[in-house]
């Protein structure tokens, strides 16, 4: 009998194996950095046998077994944000509306999309639907379409955008809007700008950005339910975010911290660059703008500035430079890379630098590694990241207007001599590592839980059956001038009766 429940629970385990999950993931954001940070996690959930369809921009290279690609073909064609540049000095109000038109608008060229349009009308059916939590408010819809629950990730961390679906309280005295140039910890000044920008960016939203995607919605999806409905139905938030890497702040139950999961370990670097950093005896500073703005799109007076410093440095540079044609001269201790594996060239024990535009994946690695930052924040939420960075002293910030030869020199030397930096990202880093459990180990098992358990909607905070009165506890405020009117007003007309009784034998 024992052996027949054996053979029972093997069968059972692996058919349960076998069959998977199956997932529909959507990114569809055309920036490399989100779909790579959505792959990395989609691909392990793959490679534990569930069935992934991931709908983006970008096929992948070597899919796993179970991973099936639909990709939104010249889905950006005619799309674009001019030069990146004109970003680092747009306002964060132009920027918030900019963005969020961009948003709307590449919803709607997703959802008439032929691949989409396949899946949605297909007989297919999902147990999940993972999205990014990104301007894309009406493709909430597949949940409805599939009668399945869905999962958000978010690239960004804590924000208005993500504390909003699952009630987590994220009072703009500590939560600085994405698109400000504040870290969390805030100035008199900054909390109020801060609070000002969130009335402006809560009006807009209600008032432009949602109506355009309950519009897609209801034409995409007509027998969905209402866009608050599905908004207010998130199962769980992964959040690429650790205490590590900011301050730590307010989280409910359903929103789960996976920073760090997209690290890998270091793979060797090429024998050329090997040799090179091997033999930097004071150390190599490493120099990319990430993968969008591009430094050969630099000014040419800021990239002779810059070479300017760096040639008066006992380091070594290596620097993310994708045009292999440049003419231009440049000293003999700076090397330019078309590509670099970024994670493996911090891995080195040599780097004593790290020169970043200051995305969180490339923060995220930095104190991975324990290399101290320079931020050139450029756009997005590069300046708060720049903000929270110096705060937390493991690193230092330029805004790139004010990039000046003392300017980058003062900040490089410091950075360098000031073995303050060092020590702090040493602590962070240590920090990131000390971990009950692996992000990517975490961000699993969740995953697996939220489909186990239906959605599980017992993680959802009591906070979102409340209306906004009542969480304010304007409803109660409002009671308690009731009473205290009340009672004041009867003791006022007690009084005067019994002031008047008194008074009247003395008239009498
Ligand atoms: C789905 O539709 C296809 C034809 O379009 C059909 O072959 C298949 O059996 C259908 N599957 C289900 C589960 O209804
Ligand atoms: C927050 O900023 C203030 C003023 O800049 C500083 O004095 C304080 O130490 C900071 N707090 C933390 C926790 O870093
Ligand atoms: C550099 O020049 C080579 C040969 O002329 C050309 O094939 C290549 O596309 C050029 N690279 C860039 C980035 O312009
Ligand atoms: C950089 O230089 C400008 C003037 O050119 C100055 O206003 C600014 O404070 C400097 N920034 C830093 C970080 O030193
Ligand atoms: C940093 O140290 C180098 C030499 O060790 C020196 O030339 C440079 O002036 C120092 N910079 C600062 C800001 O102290
Ligand atoms: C919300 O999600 C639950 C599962 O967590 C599901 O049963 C319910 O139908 C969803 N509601 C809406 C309006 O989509």
């Amino acid at each position: 009998m024992k052996v027949f429940w054996f053979i029972l629970c093997l069968l059972l385990t692996f058919f349960d194996y076998a069959i998977g999950a199956k997932i529909l993931a959507v990114f569809h954001a055309p920036s490399f950095s989100h779909y790579i940070l959505g792959v990395k996690l989609l691909r392990a959930v793959a490679e534990k046998g569930h069935h992934v369809t991931m709908i983006s921009p970008f096929p992948l290279k070597n899919p796993p077994k179970t991973w099936r690609d639909i990709v939104l073909e010249d889905l950006t064609k005619g799309f674009s944000f001019g030069n990146i540049l004109n970003l680092v000095t747009m306002s964060s109000y132009r920027k918030e509306i900019m963005i969020n038109a961009a948003g709307s608008e590449l919803v709607q060229r997703v959802v008439t999309h032929p691949s989409f349009k396949n899946v949605i009308n297909s007989n297919e059916t999902f147990d999940l639907i993972v999205l990014e939590r990104f301007m894309n408010e009406a493709l909430l819809g597949l949940s409805h379409r599939f009668n399945a629950p869905y999962i958000v990730l978010s690239s960004t961390g804590y924000s208005r955008r993500t504390n909003e679906v699952v009630g987590n309280p994220g009072s703009t005295a500590y939560t600085p809007d994405l698109y400000l140039h504040y870290g969390y910890n805030m100035t008199l000044w900054q909390r109020f700008h801060n609070t000002f920008f969130y009335c402006f960016a809560m009006l807009h939203k209600h008032l432009v950005v949602l109506p355009k995607h309950r519009n897609i919605l209801k034409e995409t999806f007509p027998d969905a339910p209402s866009l608050e409905d599905l908004f207010y139905n998130t199962s769980l938030i992964l959040l690429n975010a650790h205490v590590s890497v900011k301050y730590a702040v307010p989280s409910v139950p359903n929103m789960i911290d996976i920073g760090g999961f997209h690290v890998s370990p270091p793979k060797p670097l090429s024998e050329e660059l090997k040799k090179y950093m091997d033999d930097a005896s004071d150390g190599v500073i490493y120099f990319s703008l990430g993968s969008i703005f591009l430094s050969k799109d630099m000014a040419p007076e800021i990239r002779n500035t810059i070479l300017r410093v760096f040639s008066k440095l006992k380091q070594k540079v290596v620097w993310k430079w994708e045009d292999e044609n440049s003419t231009f001269s440049k000293p003999p201790n700076v090397r330019f890379e078309k590509w670099v594996s970024q994670q493996d060239i911090l891995a080195h024990p040599n780097l004593k630098l790290f020169i970043t535009h200051g995305g969180l994946l490339s923060n995220i690695e930095a104190i991975y590694h324990g290399v101290p930052l320079l931020v050139i924040p450029i756009f997005a939420e590069q300046f708060m990241n720049a903000a929270d960075i110096e705060s937390l002293g493991y690193g230092l910030k330029l805004y790139y207007a004010d990039i000046t030869e003392e300017n980058f020199s003062y900040l490089v030397n410091e950075l360098l001599n000031n073995t303050r930096y060092k020590e702090n990202i040493k602590l962070r880093s240590k920090i990131l590592h000390d971990q009950e459990t692996k992000p990517m180990d975490r961000a699993l098992w969740w995953i697996e839980y939220v489909i186990r358990h239906k959605g599980a909607p017992h993680l959802k905070s009591v906070t979102l059956n409340l209306k906004w009165y009542q969480y304010f506890l304007l409803d109660v405020l409002a009671l308690a001038i009731v009473i205290i009117v009340f009672t004041v007003a009867v003791t006022v007309i007690c009084l005067k009766r019994m002031f008047i009784k008194r008074q009247k034998p003395k008239t009498d």
